[in-house]
C-alpha cells in the first residue's frame, strides 16, 4: 500500500506525481508534526483538498525511525536530525557550567563539556528536533500520557472557552486512541484511531531480578506497597479516574506504537490517508521549507492566501547535511479558505515573523514589513525541567530489558496536585549532546523526572536575521519566574530518589551515585542539590511560542480557535498554542489540540 511513497516530492491519492498541476488547494498546512499531520489528514477525510508541505523527506523506511525502540539513535540519525544551538539563560557563567554544552573544535567535530580544547567555537546547548514527515514523533520517547485535569481546566477559563475542558478533550484522545493494552471498551479510552498506545513491557515485573528488586523500593519509598508491583507496573497511566490528578507513585507507561513496536500517529495516519481506498484529497509536497505566508492586498485586515517556499533537500541550516550555497527554486501555493502553521515551538514563531506578524520592532530590525503587530509571537516559551537520579549498582544487574515504568509525585509544597512524572528503569539519560547518551553497561541505573507545571514562561524564540534558512536564537531562560518553588519540587524529588537508591542493600548496592551527590551513600546539603538541578537541567518539550490566550492579554498570539489575532484565514495548531506546558509530557496533547483544531475548521467550513 506504500507503494507511492518515494516516488517524487509530492505524494497523492492517486499516486500521480501532480507536480505543479495544482497549486490552490481548500487548505495548505505547513508541518507534519503531531500538530499538522492529523489536521491534514482529518480535513482532506472530510472531502477538502489539502497541501501538505513539509520540509525533510519521508523516513518511514528507515529502522531508527520507525521502531520506537530505537529512539536513542533516531535522535542523532542525520536523515531526520535539525539541530539548535540554544540557551537556558542570559547569564554567559552559567552557561559554562552546563556540563553537556556543546562546541566547534578547529577540525569540524563536537566537543561536549565544561573544558573545550584551545580555539573550539561556542555552539550551546543542543536542543534535538526533526525535519521529516511526521515531526518529533518520529524520534521521540514515545511517552503518552496526559495532563492534569487542570491544565485543560485553566485554558477553558483562560479563554471563556468551555470547550477546552478536561472533559471535553478526553473525546478527542477517545477518537484519536486505538488503545491496544486494554480490554475494548474500556472508558476514557478509544480503540479504533490512528495512534495505537500500548504499554511498555511488564514480564519482568513478576520475576525474581535485580531489576524488580530495586522497582519495589522505589514502589516503597514512593508510598505504595511492594508486593502490588505486578499491578502497580500495568496501571493505567491514562485512566479518567476523578482522582488521577492526586494519585502518586507506580504507573504503567504508555507509548504511542504498536504491538509490533512500530511507532503510531502522524506518519502512520499520513500514509492510511492516501492509501485509503475513498482516495481523499491529501497531497503532500515533502522537501519544501515554508519561508513565508503570502497576504490578499488592499484587504482593511490582513488575509492570508498562500505560502511560498524553497523546494530542495536540507535547506534548513539545522539540517547537519545543509550547505550554505543551496538556496533551493521559490514556489508558492494557495489556500482557497485557510493557511495552517504547524512548524513546532521553534519554527511555527519563525515563519509568522518571517510573514511579518509578530513584535514590530523586531520585524523592524530585520527590514521585514509589518503586516500585524503581536508582540507575543515567539515569546513565552515554556519546557519541562528535567533532572535526574543516576547511579551504578554494586553488580551487573540482572533482567535488564526494555523496563520501564511512569513515577508520579506530589512533592510537599507541589500546589495543586501531583507534579513530577518520572520514569525509571536500567537506563542512563543525563541530557541531549550529539551522540547522547552515555552508556554506562549493565549496572546503570535512573530515575529521570520532568517538572509537570515549570512556572517560567520568560523564554524566547527571536530571528537572527531574516534569512529564512537560518534557526533562529533560543533562550530557554529556565528558572527566570518562580525559581525556588520549582527547585524545591525538584529537590524533593530528588531526596525521594536518592532514598529510594539507598534503601538497596547488598549485593545490589550501594549504587554508586553519580548525579546529583557523585560517591556512595553521600550527604549532599539541599543548597547542593538544588545548585545542581539549577545549572544541569534540561528540557525537550517545548512549548508556547504562539500561545492561546485571552482576549484582553496583549502577548496573546491565538484565541481558543487557533486563529492568529487580527489576521484572516491563517492559524496556528502545534504545541506553540498551548499556553503552558501541557503537563509532563506534549505529543499526547498536541495530537488532541490537531484534532480539536480539526473540529472547529471543520465547523467554520461548514458556517
Ligand atoms: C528527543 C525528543 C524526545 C521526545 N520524547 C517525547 C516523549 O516521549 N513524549 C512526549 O510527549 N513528547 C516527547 N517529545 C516532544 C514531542 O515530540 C513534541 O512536543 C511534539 O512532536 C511537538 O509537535 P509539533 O507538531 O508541535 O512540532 P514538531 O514535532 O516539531 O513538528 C514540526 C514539523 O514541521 C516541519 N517544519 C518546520 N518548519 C518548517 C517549514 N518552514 N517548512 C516546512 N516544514 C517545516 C518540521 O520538519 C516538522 O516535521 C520529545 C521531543 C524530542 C526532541
Ligand atoms: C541510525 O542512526 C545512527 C545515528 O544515531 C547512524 O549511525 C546509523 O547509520 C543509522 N542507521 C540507519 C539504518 O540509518
Ligand atoms: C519501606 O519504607 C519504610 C518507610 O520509609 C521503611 O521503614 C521500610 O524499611 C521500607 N521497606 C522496605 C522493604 O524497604
Ligand atoms: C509552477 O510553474 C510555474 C510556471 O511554470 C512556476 O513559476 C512555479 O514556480 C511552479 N511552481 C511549483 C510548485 O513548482
Amino acid at each position: 500500500m506504500l507503494r507511492h511513497a518515494f516516488v517524487s516530492f509530492l505524494l497523492t491519492a492517486t499516486g500521480v506525481a501532480a507536480q505543479n498541476s495544482t497549486t490552490s488547494y481548500d487548505y495548505v498546512v505547513v508541518g507534519s508534526g503531531p500538530g499538522g499531520a492529523p489536521l491534514a489528514a482529518n480535513l482532506a477525510r472530510a472531502g477538502h483538498s489539502v497541501l501538505l508541505l513539509e520540509a525533510g523527506d519521508d523516513q518511514a523506511n528507515n529502522p531508527n525511525i520507525s521502531q520506537i525502540a530505537n529512539f536513542n539513535p533516531a535522535a542523532s540519525d542525520e536523515t531526520t536530525r535539525w539541530d539548535f544551538w540554544t540557551k537556558h539563560s542570559d547569564d554567559p557563567e552559567r552557561e559554562l557550567k552546563y556540563e553537556h554544552m556543546v562546541w566547534r573544535q578547529k577540525d569540524g567535530s563536537f566537543y561536549t563539556g565544561l573544558d573545550p580544547p584551545a580555539g573550539a567555537e561556542q555552539l550551546g546547548i543542543w536542543y534535538p528536533r526533526t525535519g521529516t514527515l511526521g515531526g518529533c514523533a518520529m524520534h521521540n520517547g514515545g511517552v503518552c500520557s496526559l495532563p492534569s485535569d487542570d491544565d485543560w481546566n485553566d485554558i477553558a477559563k483562560l479563554t471563556g472557552d468551555k470547550s477546552w475542558k478536561a472533559e471535553n478533550m478526553r473525546k478527542h484522545f477517545v477518537k484519536l486512541e486505538k488503545n491496544e493494552y486494554l480490554e475494548p471498551g474500556a472508558p476514557g479510552h478509544g480503540f479504533d484511531g490512528w495512534v495505537s498506545t500500548i504499554l511498555a513491557g511488564t514480564d519482568w515485573a513478576t520475576e525474581d531480578v535485580d531489576v524488580t528488586t530495586i522497582m519495589k523500593k522505589i514502589v516503597n519509598a514512593t508510598g505504595g506497597d511492594p508486593s502490588q508491583l505486578p499491578e502497580l507496573a500495568k496501571k493505567d497511566v491514562n485512566a479518567p479516574d476523578p482522582n488521577r490528578d492526586q494519585d502518586t507513585g507506580v504507573n504503567g507507561m504508555a507509548i504511542h506504537a504498536t504491538s509490533q513496536g512500530l511507532r503510531s500517529g502522524t506518519n502512520s495516519y499520513l500514509k492510511a490517508t492516501l492509501a485509503d481506498a475513498a482516495k481523499y484529497p491529501l497531497t503532500i509536497q515533502l522537501e519544501s521549507l515554508a519561508t513565508k505566508i503570502l497576504f490578499s492586498k488592499g484587504t482593511a485586515e490582513p488575509k492570508a492566501i498562500g505560502v511560498e517556499y524553497l523546494k530542495g533537500k536540507s535547506l534548513y541550516s539545522g539540517d547537519p547535511r545543509y550547505k550554505a550555497s543551496a538556496k533551493g527554486p521559490v514556489g508558492q501555493v494557495f489556500a482557497k479558505k485557510e493557511v495552517i502553521i504547524a512548524g513546532g515551538a521553534f519554527n511555527s514563531p519563525q515563519i509568522l515573523k518571517l510573514s511579518g506578524i509578530g513584535p514590530a520592532a523586531e520585524l523592524k530590525k530585520f527590514n521585514i514589513p509589518v503586516v500585524k503587530d503581536l508582540p507575543g509571537v515567539g515569546e513565552n516559551l515554556a519546557d519541562n525541567y528535567e533532572g535526574y537520579v543516576l547511579g551504578l549498582a554494586d553488580k551487573p544487574l540482572t533482567g535488564l530489558s526494555m523496563t520501564s515504568v511512569s513515577v508520579f509525585l506530589k512533592t510537599p509544597t507541589a500546589p495543586k496536585h501531583r507534579n513530577i512524572h518520572a520514569w525509571c528503569g536500567p537506563l542512563s539519560f543525563e541530557g541531549f549532546w550529539p551522540g547522547f547518551p552515555h552508556e554506562y553497561g549493565p549496572t546503570e541505573w535512573e530515575c529521570p523526572f520532568v517538572h509537570m507545571n515549570p512556572r517560567s514562561q520568560a523564554g524566547y524564540v527571536h530571528l537572527k536575521s531574516a534569512d529564512p534558512r537560518d534557526t533562529p536564537d533560543i533562550n530557554l531562560k529556565f528558572f527566570e519566574t518562580g525559581e525556588d518553588k520549582d527547585l524545591t519540587e525538584m529537590l524533593d524529588a530528588v531526596k525521594t530518589f536518592r532514598k529510594a537508591f539507598q534503601s538497596v542493600t547488598a549485593p545490589i548496592g550501594p549504587f554508586d551515585e553519580l548525579h546529583p551527590c557523585p560517591g556512595k551513600n553521600q550527604d549532599c546539603s539541599d543548597a547542593a542539590i538544588k545548585e545542581t538541578l539549577k545549572l544541569q537541567a534540561h528540557s525537550h518539550h517545548a512549548t508556547s511560542t504562539c500561545a492561546i490566550g485571552a482576549a484582553d492579554d496583549e502577548m496573546a498570539v491565538l484565541d481558543s480557535e487557533f486563529r492568529v489575532r487580527g489576521v484572516k484565514n491563517l492559524r496556528v495548531v502545534d504545541a506553540s498554542a498551548f499556553p503552558k506546558v501541557p503537563g509532563a509530557f506534549p505529543v499526547c496533547p498536541t495530537f488532541m489540540i490537531s484534532e480539536k483544531a480539526s473540529e472547529v475548521i471543520l465547523a467554520a467550513a461548514k458556517a
